[in-house]
């Protein structure tokens, strides 16, 4: 399914030895990738009262098992650290997801810390030091925020439904989507394979009339919400590995409250696994790591248990810090 991979990396490998073959190439080069990543997840916080009495932030499993599928092992992230820890932090991540919650953009200890972690990966990235960012629903939300220097979110409501994505011109030469198939974007813009659920997002409208949203980023998907507002549900910068999808990638393998539209169709999966191997195989780029094994071993998520939650949640398993 994939266009690129390891094929064309040899294809390059073979064009250029052909090309040089009367003068012997000197070194070929190669990007190294980091086949053992850990991508960071920056702990919510617990809003929902029935949530409360197990701790005062979470991680939903279904992001760790959606991280981990891609070929990653996860650290989760609190936001009770100094900005000198999350420096430190920062220096062995691989890449950073935000994930969705209910909480102020730009007042709370989650908007706090991940201004911190975005300021640190525009740094990283304009020095050459390549660092991913994953934005989903509010988490890409979040970035938009943080781009702009306001929050410019409006209602949008698209609660419990699943769309088919109204792909743009730009999502065909997007790197996010530069893995799939002609026959699955097809699909995409045909099946309802994306779960939404969301009140608030950003108009397509409001992207349009804001330069430094503009400037930063491309628009790779709009949907229409149940209001008639037509809002932005996937985007990705131009110049910074940052992604932000509106919908939820991780639904579809990894939660199943029947009562919640999840897509769960062989397509809806597929779709899931190439959005965590895209983002994972980017976090390969990025050369970051721990002082030693210990410390290492000591930040995963593999040291916490995660609660069973399906009887009080819509998530079947939440790791609560
Ligand atoms: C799809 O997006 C285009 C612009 O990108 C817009 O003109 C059109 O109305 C949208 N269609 C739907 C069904 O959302
Ligand atoms: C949910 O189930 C667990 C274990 O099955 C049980 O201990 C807990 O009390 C239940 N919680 C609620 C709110 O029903």
């Amino acid at each position: 399914m994939s266009r690129m991979g390891h094929s064309s990396l040899v294809g390059l490998f073979l064009v250029s030895y052909v090309c040089n073959s009367r003068a012997m190439p000197a070194t070929v080069k190669q990007e190294v990738m980091n086949d053992r990543p850990v991508i960071g997840i920056l702990t919510q916080i617990v809003s929902d009262d029935v949530m409360k009495p197990f701790g005062k932030t979470y991680i939903p499993a279904s992001y760790v098992k959606y991280t981990e599928s891609g070929g990653s092992r996860v650290m989760p992230i609190r936001l009770t650290h100094t900005t000198a820890e999350y420096e430190e932090i920062f220096k062995k991540i691989n890449g950073l997801i935000f994930i969705g919650g209910a909480v102020d953009l730009e007042t709370s200890d989650f908007a706090r810390v991940a201004k911190i972690f975005y300021q640190l990966a525009l740094k990283a990235n304009n020095a050459g030091d390549f660092f991913p960012i994953w934005g989903t629903c509010m988490g890409m939300q979040l970035l938009t925020v943080l781009v702009a220097g306001e929050n410019l979110l409006e209602k949008t409501t698209a609660e419990n439904i699943a769309l088919p994505l109204n792909l743009t011109t730009e999502a065909y030469s997007s790197q996010m989507f530069k893995g799939f198939s002609d026959e699955f974007m097809k699909i995409l813009t045909q099946e309802p394979l994306t779960g939404n659920f969301h009140h608030y997002g950003l108009t397509v409208k409001i992207f349009q009339e804001n330069k430094k949203l503009q400037n930063f980023f491309t628009i790779l998907s709009t949907n229409i919400a149940e209001n008639g507002a037509h809002f932005v549900s996937t985007l990705e910068a131009k110049s910074y590995p940052f992604y932000g999808v509106q919908w939820h990638p991780e639904v579809n393998r990894f939660q199943w409250d029947s009562k919640l539209n999840y897509p769960h169709s062989l397509h809806a999966v597929q779709l899931s696994s190439q959005m965590a191997e895209f983002f994972v195989n980017q976090g390969r780029r990025s050369s970051h790591h721990f002082d030693n094994p210990m410390e290492e071993a000591s930040s995963l998520i593999y040291n916490y248990t995660p609660v069973y939650a399906a009887n009080f949640t819509a998530y079947e398993q939440i790791y609560f810090f």
